[in-house]
């Protein structure tokens, strides 16, 4: 009995080990945009350990601090393609979003 429990067990930890992994491939994908202009998106996107989920997290972490609501302020569409409305930019700069000086492009 005791051994069936800990098999048990075992049998739940590889289980949540093995969704867990699977999430973060999910969540883990590259960005999708190929040019990045600002700062956060550039760190998040085109860094060494550079995702979407980096960019999803960085500029929900933007977005609470400029107290904008939605992201759809700025996206057209959200997920996995991330459209930017035309004035995107614009308002990311208003809202205290940092541009870099050159774009840099994803590898
Ligand atoms: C004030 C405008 C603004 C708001 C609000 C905003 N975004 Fe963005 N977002 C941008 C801009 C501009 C870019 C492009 C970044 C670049 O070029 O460096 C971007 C890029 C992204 C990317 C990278 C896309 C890719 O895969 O290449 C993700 C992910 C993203 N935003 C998620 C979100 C989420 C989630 C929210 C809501 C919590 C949000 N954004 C709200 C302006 C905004």
């Amino acid at each position: 009995m005791v051994k069936l429990g800990l098999f048990a067990s075992l049998a739940v930890i590889a289980a949540a080990l093995g969704f867990s992994t699977l999430q973060s491939q999910a969540d883990g994908g590259a960005c999708t945009h190929k040019e990045f202009k600002t700062e956060i998106g550039a760190k998040a996107c085109t860094g060494k350990d550079a995702s979407q989920k980096a960019a999803k997290d960085a500029m929900k972490a933007f977005t609470k601090a400029a107290n904008i609501k939605s992201c759809n302020q700025c996206h057209t569409k959200l997920a996995p393609a991330y459209d930017l409305k035309a004035d995107a930019f614009e308002q990311f700069q208003k809202a205290g979003g940092k541009m870099l000086d050159k774009p840099v492009t994803k590898k």
